[in-house]
């Protein structure tokens, strides 16, 4: 039998699954880690974390595979996005990777747009400035920490750090370079027209592939030998390929850490408001338009640890299912690490609207859960004003497996939405692309086709009611915008 592994690094842990050539999984682990936050709104995590994670996950789910007639055929890389990793001339790392959801970068976005322009940042990038994107996090290391940068021999996402440690190969795909606001989107390349205007010296930089292309082969960590790595592809990216959505017409919502709405489209669409982000996909030419929301799962782990430690996640959605569709009128902002869609604000912070004495933790509960729901809402909104066909969608993540989450998703969206039967998301999505970059699957589409299958689609159920509370939390960040800069 052949096999594949998929990892997936993600902002709490790092999952690495092992699976039979038909997308059987045979084995999986997750070794979890912490994310520091030195200052509110700054979130670092250690690459080192990360690597002993990959290492112990990989050692363990590649047990066992001895057999002869057996084999490990290609290991797939995927993981959370926009991460800055810097490593001195010799591929030490310099200084705590600054992650994703971190805010400190206000001040370099608006030096970004003042040196390239507004309109020719999106043309080229097809998104405006964001603090969560990498080369604003270049900058302000530039402008903060100069030593540092003054070291710096080259700079890696999180996953293609691990894949520098597994294979000693400097190398990047299309998915995750896209979310560094340093390639030119729609040509699949690095821009030297931004990297110009920017001054960064493009020799920093990896080498780009295609998600499905051969990077290099594991060497020299005492396992896996000689096993292909390929491309990969950012979380979101190879989720879609994970949960199928890999042709135009198809969509998917995830809840992890983030929460998402992701659409396929075969161009690369871009919102003139920069409210969605517009990437390459993993599929080979092809792109993908989704929604950010910065703190989904991470706004239900953050609560049950300060206030629900005692609970699992499943006893949550049995006290949040007790209360009534609204948590008696208790609304939840979840914006504790700023906000991306719509709002594109850094300084955007959490909010529990409507607290009264007769509120307890299951309110709460409920309120957090109704509140990403609602924030992934705002999301699905600004790809329908852009066209984007959305009623082919696929649940996944947290939100794909709790049954309650799935309701209110499908009220909230008024739309039927599918799961996948045996959902893996990022961790297939990437060992579906080492299948077809080492030849055991013809194409992405193909083994998509052949190895996913769904659930029956859940209707949506008390739509009216859902409306009703979306309305008043949509209408709640526009009053508070510009107290949330001088807080
Ligand atoms: C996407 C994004 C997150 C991270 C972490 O733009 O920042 O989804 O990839 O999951």
């Amino acid at each position: 039998m052949r096999y594949l592994i998929g990892v997936d690094i993600g902002t709490s842990g790092t999952k690495t699954v092992l699976f039979d050539e038909n997308g059987n999984k045979i084995r999986s682990k997750t070794v979890e880690y912490p994310m520091y936050q030195p200052k509110n709104g700054w979130a670092e995590q250690n690459p080192e974390d990360w690597y002993n994670a990959v290492y112990e996950t990989l050692k363990f789910v590649s047990e066992g595979i001895e057999n002869e007639n057996d084999k490990i055929c290609g290991i797939g890389l995927s993981g959370q996005m926009h991460g800055l990793v810097m490593l001195d001339k010799d591929g030490e790392v310099i200084r705590p990777s600054i992650i994703w959801c971190d805010q400190r970068t206000e001040k370099e976005c608006e030096e970004i747009t003042n040196l390239v322009g507004k309109e020719r940042l999106i043309e080229i990038t097809a998104n405006p400035a964001l603090t969560g994107f990498t080369a604003s996090k270049i900058l302000w290391v530039r402008n903060n920490e100069p030593e540092n940068y003054a070291k710096c021999a080259k700079i890696l996402l999180p996953k293609d750090y691990i894949r520098y440690r597994l294979t000693g190969v400097f190398a990047t795909e299309v998915s995750d370079a896209s979310g560094m606001q340093l390639l030119d989107v729609p040509n699949r390349c690095w821009s030297d027209e931004i990297l110009e205007k920017l001054s960064i010296d493009k020799s920093l930089l990896a080498t780009v592939y295609e998600s499905v292309e051969v990077t290099g082969k594991v060497t020299g960590i005492g396992i896996l030998e000689g096993v292909p790595v390929v491309g990969g592809a950012g979380d979101n990216a190879a989720a879609a390929v994970g949960s199928g959505v890999v042709e135009s017409g198809k969509a998917f919502t995830t809840i992890g850490t983030s929460g998402v709405v992701y659409a396929h489209t075969d161009k690369p669409v871009i919102d003139k408001g920069g409210r969605v982000h517009t990437f390459c996909c993993a599929v080979p030419n092809k792109w993908h338009v989704m929604g950010v929301t910065q703190g989904a799962g991470l706004s239900l782990k953050w609560f049950r640890t300060n206030f629900a430690e005692n609970l699992n996640y499943k006893e949550i959605d049995a006290l949040a299912e007790s209360v009534k569709i609204g948590a008696e009128s208790l609304i939840y902002l979840p914006y504790l690490m700023g906000e991306r869609t719509p709002h594109l604000d850094p300084n955007a912070r959490g909010v529990f609207f409507g607290i009264s004495a007769m509120h307890e933790k299951k309110h709460f509960l409920r309120a957090v859960m109704e509140g990403v729901t609602y924030s992934l809402r705002d999301c699905l909104e600004v790809l329908k004003e852009m066209d984007i066909p959305l009623s082919d969608m696929v649940a996944v993540g947290g939100g794909g497996t709790s049954a309650l989450w799935r309701e209110m998703l499908c009220g909230t969206f008024n739309l039927s939405v599918k799961t996948i039967e045996a959902g893996e998301g990022p961790a297939l999505g990437v060992a579906i692309l080492a299948g077809v970059g080492t030849g055991i699957y013809p194409s992405v589409e193909d083994a998509c086709r052949k190895l996913i299958k769904f659930t029956e689609p859940h209707k949506p159920q008390n739509v009216e009611e859902y409306e009703k509370y979306y309305r008043i939390f949509a209408s709640i960040y526009p009053q508070l915008k510009s107290i949330y800069k001088t807080l």
